[in-house]
Order: structure tokens, then sequence, then C-alpha cells
């Protein structure tokens, strides 16, 4: 390419949507094209619009006005490269991606995503694309990077559950569970609950017992707040059910053959639908241990919806800037990570197929702890 040409990249947001992914675009786009004279096409819908070669041109106007918007003005989709449904039957749509690549005329692909997006940055990686990634997640479990933009926002609305349910716990005299999200890691969970000041948070990396959380609350009782507030992230298990589940994924992993796949793929599937409604099961479990009225509130969506907070606008302009920079490097394979103040371009060879979930030493929970704060274990 003559240096006269401007390099024409690409752009998509994959996986459940966040705060801030607006916030990434224009980041990314600002800097492409306005600092670097170059071309940005937005894929539709995730990998859906890269197999497809649906597409639309990014310019200054799009890019104005959405740093404070919520969702992603591409849209998004959980789809895996390498099965894409066709006909009713998964297909590797790799090649299919790497010809509209070429026909687009891509000097580089940017994909924001978390750690499913990461698994299909690298298989395109691995078919000679020039792609890099940003990490987007509000669970805050993508391996790599200190944090993802997303998770600021989701501390703080789900810390302002905490906060609000608080009183009316402490009005009627009741145990509250309020459900938080993070797939199987815990960190939404404790950074929203030591900072709304949960009785008991429960994590996934701290399998708990009913008899354990029960104790913090009779602990309470004793000391004259018959009250609780408790923090659950949908992953956290008891003890028994964590075991059932690790010992299901391992038969997974241990499948030899299409056919034992197949059934442990359906037992695990089975083990993680019968704990499901755990939070209920736990509150029905502590009302009997208690004495105590017990009610839950699942947080869902309201976690991943609205405006990004300045943290979160913050940290997906500077992501998105370097993202920028590393295109007009010609440095490509990488996924663009938080560093303290600063960014780190770490090889997406180390990132895809990774889960970074909370130490069960983390200053947080140790901080948690010396406050009074239970773990039920
Ligand atoms: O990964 C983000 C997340 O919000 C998780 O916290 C949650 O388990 C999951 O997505 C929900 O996904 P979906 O959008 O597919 O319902």
């Amino acid at each position: 390419m003559s240096s006269s040409t401007p390099k024409r990249i690409g752009i998509l947001t994959a996986g459940g949507d966040s705060p801030g992914l607006n916030a990434t675009i224009r980041g990314v786009g600002k800097t492409a094209i306005g600092y670097y004279g170059m071309e940005l096409i937005g894929f539709r819908d995730g990998i859906t619009g890269l197999v497809n070669n649906n597409y639309v041109p990014l310019d200054g106007k799009a890019l104005s006005g959405i740093l404070t918007i919520g969702g992603t003005i591409l849209g998004t989709s959980r789809d895996k490269v390498h099965k894409i449904e066709v006909d009713g039957e998964p297909r590797d749509m790799v090649p299919a991606v790497v010809e509209n690549y070429e026909k687009d005329g891509l000097d580089g692909l940017i994909l924001i995503g978390g750690g499913g997006t990461a698994k299909n940055a690298k298989r395109l990686l691995d078919a000679g694309l020039n792609v890099l990634t940003l990490p987007k997640t509000i669970d805050n479990d993508i391996e790599g990077t200190d944090t993802s933009f997303g998770f600021a926002t989701a501390t703080e609305i789900a810390t302002e559950a905490i906060d609000r349910v608080h009183s009316t716990a402490h009005s009627h005299h009741r145990i509250i569970l309020t459900e938080i999200m993070g797939h199987r890691a815990g960190w939404l969970t404790l950074a929203a609950g030591v900072a709304g000041g949960a009785d008991v948070i429960l994590i996934p990396e701290i399998p708990y017992t009913v008899e354990k959380v029960a104790e913090t609350i009779a602990r309470r009782t004793a000391q004259g707040s018959s009250f609780s507030v408790i923090a659950v992230a949908e992953g956290a298990r008891d003890v028994d059910d964590t075991a059932d589940y690790e010992a299901a994924k391992l038969l997974v992993r241990a499948a030899k053959t299409p056919e034992s796949a197949r059934a442990a793929k359906a037992h695990l599937a089975h083990v993680e639908d019968s704990q499901r409604e755990h939070t209920f099961r736990l509150a029905r479990e502590l009302e009997a241990a208690s004495g105590l009225e017990a009610r839950v509130t699942i947080l869902g969506y309201v976690q991943r919806g609205g405006t990004p907070c300045a943290a979160d606008r913050l940290l997906a302009t500077r992501l998105g800037a370097a993202a920028a920079d590393l295109v007009a490097q010609g440095e490509y394979g990488y996924m663009v990570a938080a560093r303290g103040d600063g960014t780190e371009a770490v090889p997406l060879s180390e990132v895809a197929g990774k889960v970074k979930l909370v130490p069960t030493d983390h200053n947080w929970i140790e901080a948690a702890r010396k406050v009074g704060t239970g773990f039920g274990d």
C-alpha cells in the first residue's frame, strides 16, 4: 500500500453488551479517522455482521454524540465464528470472514468483547487476519487486563441497589439477598458488596455453607441488628453444588468420544439447570435457620444497561485511542489491556480461553473480612 492510501479498518462489538461500548467505538474511531486519517467501517451485530459482510461506514458524524449512550450502536451477538448455524448445522465460517476481510480491503479488524470474543479473535488471527481486541465486560473476568469497561458502571449500579435494599431490610427486619451478575467470577459482587457494606458476600471462588452464612446472621441479631443484606453472585454455590458442578465439568474435559462428550455436556447442562434458582433456595434455608423473613432481588440486566460512568468513559477512550495507535504502527495480535494508568499490548494467545477469577486472598476480601463481612466459609 502506498503511504498516501489511508488505512481501512473494521470494528465490531461482540458478546453481552456493557456500558462503555459506544465510548470505545468513539475512542478508536476519532483517533483512527481524525488523528491518523484512516477509514473505519463498523460490522453489525458482532461476528454475525462479519460473516454476512453487513457493515456501515463510520465517519465523524456517526461517532458524534455516542460517548454517553448505553448499549452499542453496532449491535452485538454471542456467535462463535467456527460454529455458525447454517441450514440447522454448525459451520466454520472463518474462511467466509477471511474472504470478506479481503473483499472489503481491510488492513485490520478491532473486536471489542470479552472472553468469547478473544477466542473468536484468536481464530481469525490464526487464519492470517490483522486483529486486535479491547476488553469489555461487566464481569471483569478477562485475563491479562487490570479491568474492563462496563465493570465500573455495573459496580456503581449494584452498589446503589445494595444501598437501597439496606433501608428496607432494616425497616422490615428481613434478610435481603441481592443477586448480582458476573457469570462464574465474583468480581462484581465482591466490589459492590464491599462498597455497599453487605453483611455477607457470596462469590463462586469461595463455596459457602448455609450454616456459616446463618452464623453471621445470628451474630448480627445477637448484636442488635435484626436484618442482613447479602450480596450473592449469580455463580456462587454452596460447597455441595460446587463439587457437583466441578465434577460435571471434569467429565466434559475427560470425554474421549463424541458420544461421551455429548452425554457429559448434557449432564453438565442438567447440573447447571438444577442450580439455577440457588439464591431462592438459600433464602428459604436462611429463613428456616434464622427465623427472619428473607427476600430476593435479582438485579439482572439493569447492571448492563444505560449510560457509562465517568471511569468507564475514561477507560474506553484511552484504550480505544491506544488500539488505533497500534493499527497505525501495524501491530496486531494483541488485546489492548489496562495496566495501571497506562495500557499494555497483551498477546491474544495469553488471553484466549482463560478466565480471571478472584484470588481468595485478594485484598478486597481481606479488608472485608477485617470489617466483619462474612463470606459463608
Ligand atoms: O458476561 C456478561 C454477562 O452479563 C454475565 O454477567 C451474565 O451471566 C451473562 O452476561 C448473561 O448473558 P446473556 O446476555 O446471554 O443473558
